[in-house]
């Protein structure tokens, strides 16, 4: 299968990526607990996460099961090395750093309580074939929670005529490389179509008032920015919003979808 629109190895700029996920896991850390936890996960669970990058999340997901298991599954090999140094404290019967893309996943039937994907999808070439074995692991009862962007939700006031080339750009971009910058609105019925039960949509919405301006502009533009190459000098654009952010002459608002769904 092909690694969709995210290639860890051909990233012209994978250490500064690699410092951003860190980044975009800490700002948010609280608040994802919060999500994971209404999402369903429970302190004895079986977990899995779809395509867990160098582990910054595994950290906190084996925080909330810490009585029971985590397969952090990803497809990239310098990623994953670095997993099992990330994951601070091992859950009580294993971490399982596995090197696999979501469409064969080397789990059993029936395995796992909660699985769990954060941006990756969007990512993704056939979305629905992996959101398909996801549901094929899940034990009855499960519970699957898919967080993922969806550039419909970005947000500016006064509008920036760079933020709109690089939004433009990073869309035409992923799509070519079989990736979806709109995934985020798909996610319900792709769920519903795998044979998830009672799958609910959430809007996680997050301004430059409630986020610290440097962590909201990794995690909207960040990744954006690396497709572009020059196109855009990225630091002048950083310097001149963070400025206007701090004068109270902008807005900056975006979103992600928050969609869980239960195995019946
Ligand atoms: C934007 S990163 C997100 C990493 C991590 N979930 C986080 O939020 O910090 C996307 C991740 O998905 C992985 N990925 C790409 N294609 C995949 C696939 N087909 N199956 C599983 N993971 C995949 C990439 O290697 C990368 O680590």
């Amino acid at each position: 299968m092909s690694t969709g629109s995210y290639h860890f190895e051909t990233l012209n700029d994978a250490a500064f990526q690699a410092e951003r996920l860190r980044q975009q896991a800490q700002a948010v850390r609280g608040m994802e607990a919060g999500i994971l936890r209404s999402a369903g996960i429970q302190s004895g669970h079986d977990v899995l996460e779809l395509g867990c990058g160098p582990g910054f999340v595994s950290d906190l997901l084996a925080e909330l099961a810490p009585e029971g298991s985590l397969y952090a599954v990803e497809p990239s090999p310098t990623l994953l090395a670095r997993v099992e140094g990330n994951v601070r404290k091992k859950p009580a019967r294993g971490l399982f750093p596995i090197q696999a893309y979501g469409d064969h996943l080397p789990v059993p039937d029936s395995s796992i309580d909660f699985s769990y994907a954060r941006f990756v999808l969007q990512h993704i070439p056939q979305p629905e074939t992996v959101v398909s074995e996801i549901h094929r692991v899940m034990r009855t009862g499960g519970h699957f929670c898919a967080v993922d962007s969806d550039d419909g939700l970005v947000v500016l006031y006064p509008e920036d005529s760079r933020v709109s080339q690089i939004l433009h750009t990073a869309q035409t971009t992923q799509t070519e490389k079989g990736g979806d910058r709109f995934i985020g609105r798909k996610l319900q019925h792709m769920m519903t179509r795998a044979g998830f039960i009672n799958v609910k949509s959430r809007i996680l919405a997050l301004t430059s008032s409630e986020l610290p301006f440097d962590a909201l502009f990794n995690i909207l533009l960040g990744y954006k920015a690396s497709m572009l190459g020059d196109a855009v000098d990225i630091k002048q654009l950083f310097d001149d919003l963070s400025q206007k952010v701090v004068g109270g002459r902008q807005l900056i608002a975006g979103g992600v979808f928050i969609v869980t769904g239960e195995k019946a």
